[in-house]
C-alpha cells in the first residue's frame, strides 16, 4: 500500500466513523473530557464523584493528552504531538500513538502498560484494561494496527496485533493473544485467540481439517448397498 493510498484510507476511515474529530477550540475539550468522565463513573463501580475520576484517573488523563496531540497531529504538528504523546506515557503509562483513531466513550480502566498504534482504530464505548497492545505484528506496513468496533471490552494483558477488525460488541479475554479477525458480539480468548462464543452461544471446537465429506459418505453408503445385491443376486443365481 503506498502512502497516498493509506492516508486515503484513513481519511476514509475517519469519516466512515465519525469520530476522532480533532477538538475545535477549548469548549469543544472540555465538552469532551466531561463526556469521558461520565462514561468512566458509568462504567467503573469503584468511581464515586466526578472530582475523583478527574484527579486520580490515569485513562482519563491518557484520553485528555490524546485529544490534544491527535489535535496537534491532524494539523500536521507531529512533533510536538509525539511530544505530547511521550509526556503522557510517561505521567500515565499509557501509550496512545497521536494518529489513532478513537471514538467516544473510550474507557482506559488502570491503565497501565496500554499501547495504542498509530493506525489502530477504536469504536465507541469500548473498554480497556492494562497491559493491552493494539499493535502490529510487525509484517505490515501502512495500516499495521487493528480496527476495533463498537462496544468492544479487551481484558487485562491481551494483545491485538495486526490490522484486522474486532467486532462490535465482542469480548478479548484478560491475557489472549488475537492475531487474526474477530466476529461480532463473540468472546475470544487465549493464545492464540479462538472464538469460543458467539451471541453468547459456546462455539464447539470443529476439526476444520479432517472435517467429513458428506458426498463420499453417501457414495460409500450407495457402494454398500451395490456389494450386498450383487450377493443376494449370486445367491440366487447358485440356487
Ligand atoms: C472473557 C471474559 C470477558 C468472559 O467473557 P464471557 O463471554 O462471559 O465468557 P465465559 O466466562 O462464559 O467463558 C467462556 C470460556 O472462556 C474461558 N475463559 C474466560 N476467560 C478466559 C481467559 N481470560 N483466558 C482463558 N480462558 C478464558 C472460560 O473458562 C470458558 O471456558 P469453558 O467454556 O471451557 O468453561 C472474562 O473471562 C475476561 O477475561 N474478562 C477480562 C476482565 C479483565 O481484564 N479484568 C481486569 C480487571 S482489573
Amino acid at each position: 500500500m503506498t502512502h497516498q493510498e493509506f492516508e486515503k484510507r484513513m481519511k476514509k476511515a475517519r469519516d466512515a466513523f465519525n469520530r476522532s474529530a480533532p477538538v475545535s477550540g477549548l469548549r469543544g475539550y472540555v465538552d469532551a473530557v466531561r463526556k469521558d468522565i461520565k462514561v468512566i463513573k458509568e462504567r467503573d463501580p469503584a468511581a464515586r464523584s466526578g472530582a475523583e475520576v478527574l484527579l486520580s484517573y490515569s485513562g482519563l488523563h491518557a484520553m485528555m493528552a490524546y485529544r490534544l496531540s491527535h489535535t496537534l497531529f491532524e494539523r500536521g504538528h507531529c512533533l510536538s504531538a509525539r511530544l505530547i504523546s511521550q509526556g503522557a506515557r510517561f505521567a500515565t503509562g499509557i501509550e496512545i500513538h497521536p494518529g489513532a483513531t478513537i471514538g467516544s466513550g473510550l474507557f482506559i480502566d488502570h491503565g497501565s502498560g496500554v499501547v495504542i498504534g498509530e493506525t489502530a482504530e477504536i469504536g465507541d464505548n469500548c473498554t480497556i484494561y492494562q497491559g493491552v497492545t493494539l499493535g502490529g505484528t510487525g509484517k505490515h506496513t501502512g495500516k499495521r494496527h487493528p480496527t476495533l468496533g463498537n462496544n468492544v471490552m479487551v481484558g487485562a494483558g491481551a494483545k491485538v496485533l495486526g490490522p484486522f477488525r474486532v467486532g462490535n460488541n465482542t469480548k478479548i479475554a484478560a491475557g489472549a493473544v488475537v492475531l487474526s479477525e474477530i466476529p461480532d458480539n463473540s468472546t475470544a480468548v487465549g493464545v492464540p485467540a479462538k472464538v469460543v462464543k458467539i451471541g453468547n452461544q459456546r462455539v464447539e471446537d470443529l476439526d476444520q481439517v479432517n472435517i467429513s465429506d458428506p458426498v463420499m459418505q453417501e457414495f460409500a453408503r450407495l457402494q454398500e448397498q451395490i456389494t450386498a445385491l450383487e450377493e443376494k443376486l449370486r445367491e440366487i443365481e447358485n440356487r
